[in-house]
């Protein structure tokens, strides 16, 4: 059985043609399930890449956190991405890259579904003190070319509190959890992608 069967589903084609001259989403991969996206992104991209390329996960079976914690991902139910750039930036700089998408991810859910959100540096977007979303940036060096940079997100979007681990029952919440209602995935990864691709532009693009 398909580990998202009966849930709504990301479709590469259709969020591909609503970013038209983007950098962020010039190419578009979703997979069923990987490791970590942040893995999978380097696997799937031509060994000199232009950035841009996003890729999603529908499950990651090994997300990785900050500070080498796990991220939880259930199949299905959140944005599981990273997005491969080459940002205008020395590798030294590196947490503008963090701030720039937690601060992507926050306005784009202020944005779609007036919830307030909170950022708690670095990388943690909260909603009512319970995290909402998190973000984990990488940076690979490259000689005699801009270097490469993994901007790596999770959005819980659609778990119930059932759905997270107990440990974390207390700490997350997922955007249906706040709303009430679930979210329609694929139309809010549009508006995500939309508002990191302008962002980005304005920051550091060439
Ligand atoms: C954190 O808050 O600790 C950062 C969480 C980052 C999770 C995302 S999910 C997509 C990408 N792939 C990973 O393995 N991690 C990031």
């Amino acid at each position: 059985m398909s580990p998202v069967e009966g849930l709504d589903r990301l479709v590469a084609a259709e969020l591909q043609a609503n970013l038209s001259g983007a950098i962020i989403g010039r190419k578009i991969i979703v997979l069923e399930q990987t490791g970590s996206t942040n893995d999978a992104i380097l696997r799937s991209a031509t060994p000199t890449p232009k950035e841009g390329l996003v890729l999603f996960a529908e499950h990651q079976t090994a997300g990785r956190g900050q500070r080498g914690n796990r991220w939880e991902s259930a199949a299905g139910k959140g944005l599981w991405l990273s997005i491969l750039l080459r940002p205008k930036i020395d590798i030294t700089n590196s947490p503008r890259l963090t701030v720039w998408a937690a601060e992507a991810v926050s306005e784009a859910i202020r944005h779609e579904f007036s919830l307030e959100t909170t950022i708690k540096l670095p990388n943690d977007i909260q909603i009512d003190g319970r995290k909402v979303a998190g973000v984990l940036v990488e940076m690979r060096a490259q000689e005699k070319a801009p270097h490469l940079a993994i901007a790596g997100i999770g959005i819980n979007v659609n778990q119930s509190l059932e759905d997270f681990p107990a440990a974390l029952q207390g700490r997350a919440i997922s955007l249906a959890m706040a709303l009430g209602q679930q979210v329609d995935r694929q139309r809010f990864a549009v508006a995500l992608l939309r508002n990191l691709d302008r962002t980005y532009r304005e920051s550091f693009a060439s």
